[in-house]
């Protein structure tokens, strides 16, 4: 997954290569990198710090960057999830979620994809400057998007079959599942990719090389055109030839590509259960125009015991209250998990999105404090 956002870069280039040159020298001293690049908060204990091992490039777009523990440890993860990177960037944290795109298999080296996005921050400036040997600031691995959820979600329903849904980049997670899938399972797996025109297909070698290794078990068919009517006609076809066997199915790609795939489901009597999607969107880029200028003061209740907190302008609750000592729950910090949401009892807040609240949820005041900045005084509530 790789969330980016589109506003366009402003940093000097006095201050690329200054913050590069302490990144390089404090990285390669091999401890955590403590630089005026970082911010000076508590939260290092929230994230781990990663050591890249090598840089590949995947088409001329993407780049693979592989990592490691600082103690030199396989980093350990579920197939199908993602971590959430962090970098300080003129004068504020930002946070974008990269799929890991290795398979979960022990001895393979793990790696994170990251694909270029015009205009785009983070993506871009890990692309153009970070190199082997530098740390980066990671939190995770997490995400639902896996087999275990499956499990979790249906007992011991017997699955044979997964049927995979990707568009374009989408594809990172899925590459992750099935590599590490031919190997544990014994499941058929079927890849329907999309690829938009003129983009070269990322992973294509890796899925030729699988295509090749597992011919009984593993099948690949490109999709042409991603519109609505291509999309029915082949979920249409795929399920008019099922036997008995019920597929479980994942979709990885932006909100209209998994809409219209979910809604052919639907329409074909496909369960919600037995559907998983992995969110490929943006939410806004915070736009500190619309935020006060001065500190918002938080009251933060939870149980008996209350806490307050001032929310500098930029700053996220969830920032604030965790620096504050507030135990709020969170997990991805990108809006994706829904565990840091909280009650609003008063005041406004602006969200950046809303990820998987649903409307009765929200309805209801509930507001995910990490995407989410006070507009006024406020005091919120931990469910
Ligand atoms: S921590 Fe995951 S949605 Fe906020």
């Amino acid at each position: 997954m790789v969330m980016e956002s589109s506003k366009t870069r402003r940093r000097s280039l006095i201050g690329t290569f200054a913050e590069r040159a302490i990144r390089l020298i404090e990285s390669r001293i091999g401890e955590k990198r403590v630089s005026s690049a970082e911010p000076p908060s508590s939260d290092t204990e929230r994230y781990r710090h990663l050591r890249i091992t090598r840089i590949t490039n995947e088409t001329p777009n993407a780049k693979s960057f592989y990592v490691e523990e600082l103690d030199r440890s396989e980093l350990s993860f579920r197939a199908g999830q993602y971590l959430t990177v962090e970098v300080y960037l003129d004068g504020r944290v930002h946070r974008r979620a990269y799929s890991l795109m290795s398979p979960a298999l022990p001895g393979a080296a793990r790696a994170f994809t990251v694909e270029r996005v015009p205009g785009g921050k983070v993506s871009n400036h890990l692309l153009d400057f970070y190199e082997e040997g530098m740390l980066i600031r990671a939190r995770g691995p997490s995400g639902d998007f896996t087999v275990e959820r499956a499990e979790e979600r249906l007992g011991n329903a017997a699955v044979e079959e997964i049927r995979f849904f990707a568009y374009g980049n989408g594809v990172t997670p899925i590459v992750s599942l099935v590599e590490t899938l031919l190997e544990t399972s014994t499941h058929l797996l079927s890849l329907y990719h999309h690829v938009p025109h003129g983009e070269p297909r990322l992973f294509g070698n890796r899925i030729e090389a699988l295509l090749k290794a597992h011919p009984d078990r593993f099948r690949d068919q490109r999709i042409e055109s991603a519109d609505a009517d291509s999309i029915h006609h082949l979920i249409d076809t795929l399920w008019s030839l099922e036997s008995s066997a019920k597929p479980l199915v994942y979709i990885c790609g932006p909100r209209s590509f998994r809409e219209r795939v979910s809604l052919a489901l639907e329409e074909v009597g496909v369960r919600r259960s037995r559907v998983f999607e992995e969110r490929f969107d943006s939410p806004p880029t915070l736009n500190l125009v619309e935020l006060p200028e001065e500190p918002q003061r938080i009251t933060i209740r939870f149980g008996e015991t209350v806490r307050h907190v001032e929310v500098p302008r930029g700053k996220t609750i969830l920032d604030a209250g965790l620096d504050g000592g507030a135990p709020l729950p969170h997990r991805c910090m990108i809006g994706d998990c829904g565990s840091c949401a909280v009650r609003v009892q008063s005041g406004e807040a602006w969200s950046r999105s809303d990820g998987p609240l649903s409307q009765r949820e929200r309805e209801r005041g509930m507001i995910l404090a990490c995407m989410s900045h006070p507009l006024s005084k406020m005091e919120i509530e931990i469910p």
